[in-house]
Order: C-alpha cells, then sequence, then structure tokens
C-alpha cells in the first residue's frame, strides 16, 4: 500500500543542476519536479542539461535518456510510447498531455515538467490515480444488457448506432481533462470530473446497453455530474482531440429529458 503525500502547498526548492558534456551542440534543459516519500528536502527542481543529438524527438524520449544515463531515481510512468495507454501524462510547460506525443522541438526554453496537478503524488512524476479509479468504477464502465447474447454472433449495431461512440471509444483514461478542470481540482472527492463523465455517456449512448435509465439516475447529483461548470478546459488540452465537456453537455440534456 503507498503512502499518500500531497505536497502540491509545498514551493519547490532549486535543485541539482545536471550539465551537458562540454561538446554539445544542441542543448536543452529539463527541469523536473522531484519528491519522494524518503527525502527530507523535498520537493525540488532538478534540471538536467541535455545533448539534443543523443536523445529522440520526444519529452518522454528525454526522460528514459536522463533515466538510463544521468539519473536512475527519477521516476516516472509510460508503457507504449506511442499515445495508446495514457500512462505517460505529465504536465510539460504548462499543459496536461502525454510525454510521448509532445515533441521537443515545441517548447523554447527550459522544458519544465510537473506530474498532474492536484493529485497526491507517489514519486516525482508518478500521481496517485487511485481514486480517479475508484470514480470510474462507480459508473460500471462496461455493458449492462438483460437480453442474452445471440449464439451465434456477437451483439450487433448498425452504422448509425455504432457511429453515436465515436470521440468516446477513443478515450485512453490519461486524465489530463480531469486534473486540468478546476472544479474537479477543487471537488474531486464528489465531482466524478470530465475522464469518468465521458466514459459514463459512452455507455449511456450504447444502444446495446438495456441500463441507460439506472445509468442516468446515479449520475443525477449536484456534485457528481453538476461540478461542471462548463469552464472547457478538459476539451482544450485532451491529448487524443476528444470533447469530454460536449459528453457532459450530453448527459445534462438526457436529465432533463428524462425529467
Ligand atoms: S467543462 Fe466541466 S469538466 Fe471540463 S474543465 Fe470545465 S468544469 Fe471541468
Ligand atoms: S478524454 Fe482525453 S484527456 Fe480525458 S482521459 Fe480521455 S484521452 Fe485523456
Ligand atoms: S507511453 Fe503510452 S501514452 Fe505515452
Amino acid at each position: 500500500m503507498v503512502e499518500l503525500s500531497l505536497p502540491k502547498n509545498s514551493t519547490p526548492r532549486p535543485g541539482k543542476f545536471h550539465p551537458a558534456p562540454s561538446d554539445a551542440k544542441r542543448k536543452a534543459v529539463f527541469q523536473i519536479y522531484r519528491w519522494s516519500p524518503d527525502d527530507d528536502e523535498n520537493p525540488c527542481l532538478d534540471s538536467y542539461e541535455l545533448d539534443l543529438d543523443k536523445v529522440g524527438p520526444m519529452v518522454l524520449d528525454a526522460l528514459l535518456y536522463i533515466k538510463d544515463h544521468i539519473d536512475a531515481s527519477l521516476t516516472f510512468r509510460r508503457s507504449c510510447r506511442e499515445g495508446i495507454c495514457g500512462s505517460c501524462a505529465m504536465n510539460i510547460d504548462g499543459e496536461n498531455t502525454l510525454a510521448c506525443l509532445k515533441p521537443i522541438s515545441a517548447i523554447k526554453g527550459t522544458i519544465r515538467i510537473n506530474p498532474l496537478p492536484h493529485m497526491p503524488v507517489v514519486k516525482d512524476l508518478v500521481p496517485n490515480l487511485n481514486g480517479a479509479y475508484a470514480q470510474l468504477e462507480s459508473i460500471q464502465p462496461w455493458l449492462k444488457s438483460d437480453t442474452p447474447p445471440p449464439p451465434d454472433t456477437e451483439r450487433l449495431q448498425s452504422i448509425e448506432e455504432r457511429e453515436k461512440l465515436d470521440g468516446m471509444w477513443e478515450c485512453i483514461l490519461c486524465f489530463c481533462c480531469s486534473t486540468s478542470c478546476p472544479s474537479y481540482w477543487w471537488n474531486g472527492d464528489r465531482y466524478l470530473g470530465p475522464a469518468t463523465l465521458l466514459a459514463a455517456n459512452r455507455w449511456i449512448m450504447d444502444s446495446r446497453d438495456d441500463h441507460t435509465g439506472e445509468r442516468l439516475a446515479a449520475l443525477d447529483d449536484s456534485m457528481k455530474l453538476y461540478g461542471c461548470r462548463t469552464i472547457m478546459n478538459c476539451t482544450q488540452t485532451c491529448p487524443k482531440g476528444l470533447n469530454p465537456a460536449k459528453a457532459i453537455a450530453n448527459i445534462k440534456k438526457l436529465q432533463v429529458e428524462r425529467e
């Protein structure tokens, strides 16, 4: 069991500076948030100056280079390195995004890297997402049908029924959206947040699901759903180009129609 810590109220102090080799021609400085439950001098911002001719093109390549060649203690999540698994979500240059999809060349000056905002930190760039996953589980993100499946084929949809899921099935659950939402920052214990509500809308709109009314009733709550104040940070930041604010608006519309 991971001990949770939330150092978000303390200002990070300047940390160590790791210079690039003297023969480096193309250089960039990566300033990275460091926090560890075992370090009394937390949190701090360590700076790593890299020779860009030795590093791949994406911010994740730089993090891997630092871990492999300079500082093995640097901790972050990653898996697919192509925008599919959602695990490398972090705040880069002030924006929540995926390190594997963010080109180093897109950032001018020092490249500032922090964990996803307003989440408990496990270590360095790794946020604790247990609460977010518990919220996701609460909306029961799976098909709930009272109809037995056909014996010799899958449950079929028309092209039009299937198209209603576009813009939702692509979500990779990176939580960039929820952690960019001011309502979720302040009320993340009661407001479900855009990632979970987009997932809820995905199942509400599924023609094969028989529990739409029950799903809507479970969301009809002043905070779970109506904590959204239509600020739109979620849609602006989604690295997959999805529109969680539109999904939330659809759930609100269906609530009105249900009444
Ligand atoms: S539209 Fe709603 S969910 Fe999206 S950032 Fe704004 S308040 Fe948060
Ligand atoms: S909607 Fe976009 S930002 Fe939000 S969890 Fe899904 S992929 Fe990530
Ligand atoms: S490593 Fe999988 S999304 Fe970045």
